[in-house]
């Protein structure tokens, strides 16, 4: 009989790859399968040698050259391409067997696709892993959940090709059907919330006080000795020290500043709304990075009014009041575009001016000021945001100053004033010649090849930062 393979890995792109090859160099023999067989030769050559793997070219061939019962790990994009995945390999699998999902599937698609497998007798073990591709290789962190029963046969190899740090392995049994996958969501919500974090120490540093990349890199790496000791800290400091080869300029200088996002910081925020958890944190990361790719809006608010930094000359009452109205502005400037991106998601042509008219009375936010909404609207009815209506603007710039002060106040006082701060970070965020996403960007190419786009030319590209002497990359030509 032909040697049989303890576990397999169909999707062989990055990930899937480099996880087929961490199961192989720790003696595991694996069955890998792809859907273009390229990518398997591809493994196959370059790779082959690392230890014993069993190429299938058909779905029937990867499924018999695993032994019983089988454990196979999808690595496909989340979302349908993993149900389509499913549905092929159900029918070729049998009771017992194990079926683990690898990617970053949303919990509650998870909890769906372990219920309708369970029924069937089939295991299904929908697993988080952590470290990108470099991770997938070395020693990943893995959260698996499903069935306790699974992971008996299950966790000791997961066990085994995870990272370890004295000596115990990342990888625990999280709990039932989804857990794996909501751990895993709350982990990227973290790290979205971690890496704005350090793109707003950068962009202080930078603009505060005119450190260059170079300067705030050395920084980081000191901070990277102490109690701010962090992989991305360290990369951080990595991306910023990197020289752009074409140009010269500092790396972070030519990215793009508009950081992208493929959708689990958000369902961390959309989770903590549902279950009634405060994540602020993540919430701010996550808009942060929606915010710096309204390119339309930016444009248009790029001129609004900055800090004059002369004295306030009234008293504090008049501050609030001005902190107060400006705050109000914004919320209305988020609510009516929720309104306009709504319309135009789902196909109902709303009229926001018409909208700003039936509140003017009777609702419980009716105010004077929806007046000057309506006319704003009436003036430009594709107005990216109500802040660059000429009113508002001018309004908002001469109130700015105050509401800066107000925000200092509450700081200084320990005062908890979100909605203010939130609120003027949310314009500064608008009218920002750069943003830090620029970093953000880096960061997400530099430890998942997600790839970025720069200032000075079209085109997607990656860096190969493991290899700095090779030119970028461009990976759409
Ligand atoms: C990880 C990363 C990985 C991926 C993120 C990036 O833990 O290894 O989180 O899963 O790089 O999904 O997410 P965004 O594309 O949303 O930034």
């Amino acid at each position: 009989m032909a040697q049989q393979a303890v576990i397999g890995v169909t999707g062989l792109g990055v990930m899937g790859r480099n996880l087929a090859r961490n199961f192989a160099r720790h003696g595991y023999a694996v069955a890998v399968h792809n859907r273009t067989p390229t990518k398997t030769k591809a493994l196959m050559e370059e790779f082959g040698h690392e230890g014993d793997f069993i190429p299938a070219e058909t779905p029937q061939e990867f499924v018999a050259s695993l032994a019983r019962p089988r454990k196979m790990v999808i690595m496909v994009q989340a979302g349908a391409s993993t149900d389509a995945v499913i549905d092929e390999y159900a029918p070729l699998l049998e009771p017992g067997d194990i079926l683990i999902d690898g990617g970053n599937a949303h919990f509650a698609d998870t909890r769906r696709r372990e219920q309708a497998l369970r029924e069937r007798g089939i295991h299904f073990v929908g697993v988080g892993i952590s470290g990108g591709e470099q991770g997938a290789l070395e020693g990943p962190s893995i959260m698996p959940g499903g069935s306790p029963e699974a992971y008996e046969s299950l966790g000791p190899i997961l066990e085994d090709i995870a990272a370890k740090v004295d000596g115990v392995p990342c990888c625990t049994y999280v709990g039932p059907d989804g857990a794996g996958h909501f751990v895993k969501m709350v982990h990227n919500g973290i790290e979205y919330a971690d890496m704005q974090l350090i793109a707003e120490a950068y962009d202080l540093l930078r603009k505060a006080s005119g450190m260059a990349p170079g300067e705030i890199a050395e920084t980081f790496r000191t901070w990277n000795e102490g109690r701010l000791g962090s992989y991305l800290i360290e990369i951080t400091a990595d991306v910023l020290s990197h020289v752009d080869k074409a140009t010269g300029k500092p790396f972070v200088d030519i990215v793009l500043d508009q950081a992208e996002q493929k959708g689990t910081g958000r369902w961390t925020v959309q989770a903590a709304l549902d279950l009634g958890v405060p994540v602020t944190g993540i919430a701010e990361a996550t808009f942060a990075r929606s915010l710096s790719g309204h390119v339309d809006m930016r444009g248009a608010a790029r001129g609004l009014a900055g800090p004059s930094g002369g004295g306030l000359g009234s008293s504090f009452a008049d501050a609030v009041e001005q902190a107060l109205y400006a705050s109000k502005v914004v919320a209305y400037a988020q609510g009516f575009n929720e309104i306009q991106a709504g319309s135009a998601e789902y196909g109902w042509n709303i009229d926001l001016g018409a909208m700003a008219t039936i509140w003017r009375g009777g609702c419980i936010i009716r105010a004077k000021f929806l007046d000057r909404i309506r006319e704003a609207y009436e003036t430009d009815p594709a107005t990216p945001t109500l802040l660059t209506d000429a009113r508002f603007a001018a309004e908002v710039g001469d109130a700015q100053d105050a509401w800066r002060d107000v925000a200092v106040t509450a700081t200084r006082s320990g005062i908890p004033a979100p909605g203010f701060a939130s609120s003027l970070a949310y314009y500064d965020g608008l009218r920002a010649d750069r943003l830090p996403a620029a970093l953000i960007q880096a960061q997400r190419d530099f430890f998942g090849a997600h790839t970025y786009r720069r200032t000075d030319r079209e085109g997607v590209f990656h860096t190969q930062w493991e290899l700095d002497d090779r030119p970028e990359a461009r990976t759409d030509a």
